[in-house]
């Protein structure tokens, strides 16, 4: 099987082909032990550029990259790069591109990770551009659900909370498109309504509800991805404040649920999901954050000799 993208920038970008691949060589990695992939990037530069703050991407890339045996450079704060000088995202991304063989970008900036690719001679990972795109997520958010629930087609899943600006729903949305008869619910206040655009771009392929009362499909639900309202994306600082515990996941709810029902999260959670739920069966979230590292490793793995 072929792998089509030389970036990966946008999960729209994936065939179900290029997702499969993904994900089948994540399992292989998953299996293996870590010493038997050990050397498949050596002599290999990532560049982990970081414009934005992050934990599991950044360091789930980064053990990636040294568990193959790859080197790492790059930053975690952009002030401590020539971005703080003024120089351009383009102009970096041109001359760090004869540094390294592969750049893993986070930025602020919707589109960012695609302009980023036009400019580089080599491949371009979006590590999550604004409240655009977070397609590594997704590939793991996938991962996940296929590996706890033995498929993905046909599964009853609610999308709760800020579903306006929160990337990885908005990846994970098309990317569940390529699964027949899956079934969308997007939960959500009035505000932070997943955009309509996105709607229909899927509708066609995808069963989508939308509500603004958690109880309404609770017990239907296979599964749950609540996420964080993102308070970085707000202009004013009170909408944020009005509306930050809309949502609040405790035990409770799992009264109306199915046994087999799982919560996932991108993380970090600020108040969605209460600690009483981690050590219940739902509780998928870890194990989510997890699967980072395969998945990542596979990408890195499937990028490392791609010529542009
Ligand atoms: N899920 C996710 O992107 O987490 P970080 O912001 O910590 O990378």
């Amino acid at each position: 099987m072929e792998f089509s993208l030389t970036d990966i920038i946008s999960i729209c970008d994936f065939s179900k082909k290029d997702i499969d691949i993904v994900l089948e060589k994540a399992a292989e990695f998953e299996k293996m032990p870590v010493e038997k992939k050990a050397g498949i990037l050596n002599g290999k530069i990532v560049a982990s550029l970081f414009f934005e703050p992050s934990t599991r991407t950044r360091l789930s890339f980064e053990t990636a990259i040294q568990n193959l045996g790859g080197k790492v450079i790059g930053f975690a704060d952009p002030a401590a790069s020539s971005t703080s000088k003024g120089e351009t995202l383009s102009d970096s991304i041109k001359i760090i591109s004869g540094y390294a063989d592969i750049i893993v970008m986070r930025h602020f900036i919707e589109g960012s990770a695609r302009r980023a690719s036009e400019v580089s001679k080599k491949p371009i990972i979006n590590a999550g551009d604004g409240a655009n795109q977070h397609p590594t997520q997704t590939l793991l958010d996938l991962y996940t659900i296929k590996k706890e629930f033995g498929k993905i087609s046909g599964l009853k899943i609610g999308l709760l909370g800020d579903l306006k600006y929160g990337r990885t729903v908005h990846s994970l949305m098309y990317a569940l498109a390529h699964y027949p008869n899956t079934e969308v619910f997007c939960i959500s206040p009035e505000s932070l309504r997943m955009q309509q655009e996105i709607i229909q771009d899927n509708s066609e392929k995808l069963k989508i509800f939308e509500t603004r009362d958690l109880q309404e499909f609770l017990p239907e639900l296979d599964l749950l991805y609540a996420t964080r309202i993102q308070k970085e994306r707000f202009a004013d600082e009170f909408e944020y404040e009005q509306i930050k515990n809309v949502f609040i996941l405790d035990k409770k709810i799992l009264e109306k649920t199915k046994k087999s029902f799982r919560i996932m999260h991108p993380l970090p959670r600020v108040n969605e999901i209460k600690p009483e739920l981690d050590s219940t069966s739902a509780a998928l979230y870890f194990e989510q954050a997890k699967n980072g590292l395969p998945v990542r490793k596979a990408i890195l793995s499937i990028l490392k000799d791609v010529e542009k």
